[in-house]
């Protein structure tokens, strides 16, 4: 089942364009200009990163995930220059059901060149091939066409639309609910 071996050392992860690294807190910055974009925040339903403080806390909660192993906190960066594009995580691992959670956002200038596509095949078949998951989920405003169809495009089916499950700023606002299991994981 799950290979714990992964929570002693951080698996940083490369791709052709992309090496995704360890989310710490010298990315509070960049991190905070991400999470204060509105146009990356319209469907996030979490609170906007008002200050850096803001960022480093949360750096610090997702850290501290990584630490209690149930969560992989990764930032997207650029493989030849660095620069600093996105985060990419695994989280809520269920080692009785070998399952976990995706989540990620890319900064609005990266957007459509195909490198979340890019990002998720490599963290989906770190997850699959060396973490030993079976399954892994993602959970979207119903609104979020540009993520759904990444989703779609990786291979990811729908299996569930939970109406006003989810209580944000004032609103019960509707989420569907994303799955891949392993063995539809065609691309390795
Ligand atoms: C969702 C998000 C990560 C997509 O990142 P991206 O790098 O632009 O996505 P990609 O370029 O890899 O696109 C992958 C596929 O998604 C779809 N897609 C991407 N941008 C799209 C757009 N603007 N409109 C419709 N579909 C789009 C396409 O099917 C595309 O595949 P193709 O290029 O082979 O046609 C990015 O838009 C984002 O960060 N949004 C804000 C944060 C967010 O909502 N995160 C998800 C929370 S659940």
């Amino acid at each position: 089942m799950i290979n714990e071996q992964y929570f002693q050392e951080f698996p940083e992860l490369k791709t052709s364009r992309l090496f995704l690294r360890k989310q710490e807190l010298k990315h509070a910055a960049a991190l905070q200009q991400l999470r204060s974009n509105e146009d990356v925040m319209k469907f996030m339903d979490s609170d906007k990163h008002e200050d850096i403080e803001t960022s480093e806390a949360f750096i610090r909660r997702n850290l501290k995930s990584f630490e209690k192993k149930t969560g992989f906190f990764w930032a997207i960066t650029a493989a030849v220059s660095g620069n600093y594009m996105g985060d990419i995580i695994l989280r809520k691992i269920d080692r009785t059901n070998a399952r976990a959670e995706i989540g990620y956002t890319l900064h609005p200038d990266y957007w459509g060149h195909g490198y979340m596509k890019e990002a998720m095949r490599e963290v989906i078949s770190f997850g699959f091939n060396e973490l030993g998951l079976h399954s892994i989920e993602a959970n979207i405003n119903p609104a979020n066409e540009t993520s759904r169809a990444l989703l779609l495009k990786i291979g990811f089916m729908k299996e569930a639309y939970f109406r006003e499950n989810y209580y944000y700023n004032g609103k019960f606002l509707d989420s569907e609910i994303y799955s891949l299991l392993e063995k539809d994981f065609l691309v390795k």
